[in-house]
């Protein structure tokens, strides 16, 4: 089966994980909406990346520092300055601005669009632009962050004094990052509005080189423990000239999408690039015993992480295999942790009052503590198909047997095994199958 971006964006819409945004408007491009599954799936991501740094690694604390910020703080950290710039051709005429225009090792000088003179090209920031206060002046320009970690360079002295921390420790934040992208696209890999799980590591410079080996290893154990295809994840070592202009090293995570290897994740030796600038330009010295800390960064996009997740679960089967399938069946093999629904109830007939009542039952318990959902219209067979296409791993049936011995039918949607399970325990097993349980240990088989 070849995955498509196209069948996955039509699933991602039809299922309600990713809508276009402003679509009544005509759109606005490369902007996205995350819909009510989508926003499920991303919280889990972010849930799983927060506990994996701040509670597997007791000695990461966490922030959330603000978007817009001092822009003296951008100009400490080099992103108003070339670091942060895409070279772009301006047409005299229609002034789009393009991005490597060659052709056979030329630069062309007519603008693809309107056949207008293009200038030389020269530096555009990526920094999104805007206003603070009633004044639209110089004075009072400010920028939307483009990287969330400078929020936690500013905030290293106070993180440090308040919370009794000291090298080596970090800092972890999840938050909006905004970049005026020149060429956004691939669906949602490219946008100028994103979310970053960023965690920077201080640490002596001596330590340096062994905690980025160590952080791009934990990174790796993470995609495994979360499922994905190992066998698509590559890391791609960063040459000098491509790196970021902060990174003495940088290792780049990256998945293969349908469009080909791209990056979801950034592995950064920034040395005391940070620091010592925000030292320099700002009112506190960030010095350590005289020294300043070296930042090891592990920084993750979560649209991207999401597309790869959603991309490595994707699977069709031609044939289908409930029994009353006679077409093609789609299942998202999400990791049962990212499952946007946990478990579906379904009583087995829907016009018979006292399945329905004890389902609603069932559901009303367990969606107190799991992300639940109920659905009682068509047959059973097509009720797993609708749950097994947005990646739901567990089923709760309610037959006419549960009536008379209070037990229910659990399927998986993996293997579509199915087990008995009593209803007092359903909770529990529910609760053991997410954390990690055997499905066959969990009951005995139908
Ligand atoms: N603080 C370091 C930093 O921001 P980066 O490599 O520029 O490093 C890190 O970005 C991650 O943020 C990338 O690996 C990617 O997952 C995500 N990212 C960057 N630009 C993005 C964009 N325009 N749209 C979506 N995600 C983006």
């Amino acid at each position: 089966m070849k995955k498509s971006i196209k069948k996955i964006v039509s699933l991602t819409k039809r299922k309600g994980f990713v809508f276009p945004s402003s679509m009544i408007y005509g759109g606005f491009s490369s902007t996205y909406d995350f819909g009510p599954r989508g926003v499920m799936l991303k919280n889990k991501l972010k849930d799983s990346w927060w506990k994996e740094m701040t509670r597997r690694q007791s000695d990461v604390v966490g922030l959330d520092s603000s978007i817009i910020m001092n822009p003296d703080i951008w100009r400490a950290s080099g992103h108003l300055s070339k670091g942060f710039a895409d070279k772009l051709s301006e047409c005299k005429e229609c002034h789009k601005r393009f991005k490597d225009l060659e052709e056979d090792g030329e630069s062309i000088k007519k603008c693809p669009e309107c056949g207008g003179k293009l200038m030389e090209p020269r530096d555009f920031n990526l920094m999104m632009k805007t206003f603070v206060g009633p004044v639209e002046s110089e004075a009072a320009t400010a920028y939307l962050r483009a990287e969330t970690c400078q929020g936690i360079f500013v905030n290293f002295k106070n993180v440090m004094d308040s919370m009794r921390v000291d090298l080596p420790f970090g800092i972890a934040q999840i938050g909006k990052s905004f970049r005026n992208e020149i060429t956004p696209g691939n669906f949602i890999f490219r946008m100028r509005e994103f979310e970053q799980m960023e965690m920077q590591w201080f640490c002596k410079q001596k330590e340096a080189d062994d905690f980025f080996e160590k952080w791009l290893k934990r990174r790796f154990e993470w995609y495994e423990r979360m499922g994905i295809d190992m066998s698509k994840l590559r890391k791609n070592e960063i040459g000098e000239k491509e790196r970021a202009h902060y990174a003495q090293r940088q290792v780049d995570i990256e998945y293969e999408f349908p469009f080909g290897w791209g990056e979801i994740e950034g592995i950064h030796n920034r040395g005391d690039w940070d620091l010592s600038n925000h030292s320099e330009h700002g009112e506190e010295d960030f010095s350590v015993d005289g020294d300043y800390p070296w930042v090891i960064e592990t920084s993750v996009g979560v649209e991207r992480c999401f597309l790869a997740f959603l991309v490595d679960s994707y699977d069709e089967l031609e044939e289908g295999r409930s029994s009353d399938a006679d077409k093609k069946e789609t299942v998202l093999r999400l990791h049962r942790k990212l499952s946007p629904t946990q478990v579906a109830v379904f009583p087995l007939i829907k016009k018979e009052e006292d399945l329905v009542k004890k389902a609603e039952k069932i559901f009303d318990d367990l969606k107190v503590d799991f992300d639940a959902i109920y659905d009682e219209t068509g047959s059973i067979g097509k009720r797993y198909r609708r749950q097994d296409e947005v990646g739901t791993p567990l089923c709760v049936t309610v037959d006419f047997d549960s009536l008379e011995d209070d037990s229910v039918t659990l399927r998986e949607r993996d293997s579509m095994d199915q087990i008995r399970v009593d209803i007092d325990d359903l909770k529990n097993v529910v609760d053991q199958f997410l954390k990690g349980a055997d499905f066959h240990s969990l009951g005995e088989k139908v």
